[in-house]
């Protein structure tokens, strides 16, 4: 893991609800194009962000098992959610709801990857951040990250049983309609 020199201030930045952070990334997850809301809420500058790894926005507060799910899933050719907290480059952090995708050449093969990124609801929030906390909490136990990262996700794996029968199904019931409706 690449640790950023950027530090959290502790400030929540937002953005508006009919807004969407774009980014694609070559195959190896090297940012290749940004929209200008990315721009704004990460507070870097497009030529800085264009050819850096996306781990350029990271927030040490992110649970490693989710991007390891998140590699997995889209490595083999699936479309993943998740809620994530990022950190921009003044040290504010914003948290998204993002859609990943592969984007795939014509023979089949994965070129690149592509997220859309809305609001994180705060009904939603109230859910996940304290299951993000837990996972930390757990991969800081262990010294070696492939110790944490094991751990971290079989944790996720028995937080998602106890709600739903798939992770995907589990996220969706974060959502604030699933969550009046009484579906977690
Ligand atoms: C299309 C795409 C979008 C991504 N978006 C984010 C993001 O918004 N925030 C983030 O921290 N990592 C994002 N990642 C995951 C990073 O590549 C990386 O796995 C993650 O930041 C963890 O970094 P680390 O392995 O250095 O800990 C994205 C990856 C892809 C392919």
């Amino acid at each position: 893991m690449r640790e950023s020199a950027v530090r959290p201030i502790g400030v929540e930045r937002r953005f508006d609800d009919d807004e969407i952070i774009v980014s694609k990334t070559d195959d190896a997850g090297r940012l290749t194009y940004v929209n200008d809301t990315f721009v704004r809420v990460s507070a870097y500058s497009e030529e800085f962000l264009l050819g850096k790894p996306h781990n350029i926005i990271r927030h040490p507060d992110m649970p490693r098992c989710v991007f390891k799910l998140l590699w997995d899933t889209i490595k083999g050719g699936d479309e993943l959610f998740a809620y994530i907290v990022n950190l921009a480059g003044d040290g504010q952090h914003y948290w998204v709801f993002a859609h990943v995708t592969p984007t795939f050449a014509s023979n089949g093969a994965i070129i690149g990857y592509h997220s859309n990124r809305r609001t994180a609801p705060p009904q939603a929030l109230a859910r996940i951040e304290p299951i993000y906390r837990r996972l930390l909490d757990e991969e800081r136990r262990h010294a070696r990250p492939a110790d944490a990262v094991a751990a971290s996700t079989a944790m996720l794996e028995a937080v998602v049983r106890e709600h739903a029968p798939t992770y995907d199904e589990f996220v969706w019931s974060l959502e604030p309609e699933a969550i009046e409706a009484g579906q977690h």
